[in-house]
């Protein structure tokens, strides 16, 4: 589990999030593949601050799928979809990424498979079938309707009518994912050596989707409804997913799934959850620490996905948001932050309803890389990608746009250059591209850009203990500035300040400092005087004396 200084390596990792149908297309198929991903490996880091600086890359599913919800239909977990390339590739793609030290997670899907999955495939051919308990079959209720009120994710009802055998299958997304049966110990075990078979291959770890949904009530309980919700809104809201989202059972299961890692060196999982970090300690496997490694915490994005919103850029909300992840997550558990993937609008457009969404971006950059914790970057936030919400229907992808969500705007291919192609691929692309301006090749040589300011900052926190793993002390909450100190055990200290507003705000400082990184040339790079004087929306980190 420990690097040669004995940490475990992703405590102090930075993460990339790669949607691989959108990085790089080598064949010109439009959809980019694994071989594009080799050759974009030393943009993602060549062991000079040249290049972005990360040091692992999760890749959003890329086994084999019917792609009705972008490989999130798994229907063999242990190959390659053919639209990424195949076995061969994907060992090349272990090999050169380890070669740079970059280590690799893939996408691990354990609530449902594909409806092509062999495993459906036999357990709806008949009530006796070896597969049938390996997924959730229930009788129409005497009355009529559905076996209980649980609706999908992406809208309707989470059951569908099998005639064939005369029961419902439970589906808590699209009717072409069924759930599988985790009370099933077959089923568990199966999905244990999924896991075993890709760290023999030496898979460095995986995200793992919707963990909390895995182990459901036992009796399948109705959900209690959602006070907040009015008709009208989508009915993704409309129960509070008590009874098939972080259920108690499923924290065993959670636990089993870490034993799996543990019998290997130096790997990890983190787990997709929905929760405040009180809610999300319990996936870290509380005080015993023997769940999972890491939690995301997705609260800058929303506080609740059953609210709808999101989390405003606001000195206060960000101070509160910290604060109860320094409070609630238990001793040891390094929280694990993302501002953005590949199912909510980019961080940007979030935040660009008076135009000033790249400055914000710029400032999120110093703040998701001078948290203490694990950051995630999703591809293309480190060039300002912002969401192309203009996507003709015709071309419109996401199965989710006709219910809750449409996630193909925070899709669109990564854009290397401003050709035509974008340096993404000779093809039309599967999903049109966004604006030109937008690119690696417009900010390459630009020590003002977005991308430099994300290889900075990364650089920067490779080489500084207080950033990399240095303990969070947050200053008293203001209206203006949120901002905090970083602190080694060798005693280095680094401010991180953030101002989110509109004005000019002065921070005292704490100590006589000096400006490392700042979104902003202005920022006084000398600091004698005892105030940080910060532009609007703009960022800082400080080394204290
Ligand atoms: C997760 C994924 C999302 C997918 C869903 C169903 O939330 O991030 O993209 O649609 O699970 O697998």
């Amino acid at each position: 589990m420990h690097d040669q200084a004995g940490h475990e390596w992703w405590r102090s990792a930075v993460f990339y999030q790669l949607y691989p149908r959108s990085f790089q297309d080598a064949n010109g198929d439009g959809i980019g593949d694994l071989e594009g991903i080799i050759r974009r490996l030393d943009y993602l880091n060549d062991g000079t601050p040249r290049s972005l600086g990360i040091d692992a890359i999760w890749l959003s599913p890329t086994f084999p799928s019917p792609m009705k919800d972008f490989g999130y239909d798994v229907s063999d977990y242990r190959g390659v979809d053919p639209a990424f390339g195949d076995m061969a590739a994907m060992e090349r793609l272990i090999a050169e990424a380890h070669r740079r030290g970059i280590r690799i997670l893939l996408d691990y899907v354990p609530n449902h498979t594909s409806d092509q999955h062999p495993w459906f495939i036999d357990s709806r051919s008949s009530r006796d079938a070896a597969h049938r308990d390996w997924y959730v079959w229930r009788d129409p209720p005497p009355g009529g309707g559905f076996p209980n009120n649980w609706v999908s994710a992406f809208g309707g009802p989470a059951w569908t009518f099998d005639e064939h055998t005369g029961q419902y299958y439970l589906h808590s997304f699209l009717r072409e994912q069924p759930d599988l049966n985790w009370r099933n110990p077959e089923v568990e075990s199966a999905m244990h050596d999924v896991l075993r078979f890709w760290l023999d291959r030496g898979i460095d770890g995986f995200r793992i989707d919707v963990m909390g949904m895995v182990v459901k009530h036992p009796d399948l309980a109705d959900n209690p409804p959602n006070p907040e919700w009015t008709p009208g809104h989508s009915t993704y809201r409309q129960f509070l997913w008590t009874n098939n989202r972080n259920y108690p059972d499923v924290f065993e299961t959670v636990r089993g799934i870490r034993r799996v890692f543990d019998a290997y060196d130096e790997r990890m999982a983190v787990a997709e959850v929905f929760g405040t970090p009180a809610e999300i300690a319990n996936y870290y496997g509380g005080e015993k620490l023997d769940g999972l490694h890491l939690a995301f915490n997705f609260q800058f994005i929303h506080e609740s996905d059953l609210r709808g919103g999101f989390t405003p850029w606001d000195a206060r909300t960000i101070h509160r948001l910290i604060e109860s992840s320094e409070r609630d997550l238990p001793p040891g558990a390094q929280p694990c932050w993302a501002f953005g993937n590949h199912d909510r609008p980019r961080f940007i457009s979030r935040h660009n309803s008076d135009g000033r969404g790249d400055e914000r971006g710029r400032a999120a950059a110093l703040l998701l890389l001078g948290l203490r914790g694990t950051p995630f970057v999703y591809y293309g936030d480190e060039i300002g990608m912002v969401d192309n919400t203009a996507i003709p229907e015709e071309r419109r992808q996401d199965p989710a746009r006709y219910h809750s969500i449409w996630r193909d705007p925070a899709r669109t291919p990564m854009q290397w250059d401003a050709s035509p192609g974008r340096g993404f691929s000779r093809a039309e692309p599967w999903l049109p591209f966004g604006p030109a301006d937008i690119s690696v090749a417009a900010q390459d040589h630009d020590p003002d850009s977005m991308l430099s300011l994300y290889r900075d900052a990364t650089w920067a926190r490779r080489n500084e203990p207080a950033l990399r793993e240095g303990t969070l002390e947050l200053l008293a909450a203001n209206d203006l500035t949120v901002a905090f100190i970083r602190r080694a055990a060798e005693g280095r200290a680094v401010l991180v300040a953030v101002n989110t507003s509109a004005g000019v705000a002065s921070l005292p400082m704490p100590a006589p400092g000096r400006v490392i990184i700042a979104t902003e040339r202005t920022l006084d790079r000398s600091l004698a005087g005892s105030l940080l004087r910060l532009p609007p929306f703009s960022a800082a980190w400080v080394a204290l004396e």
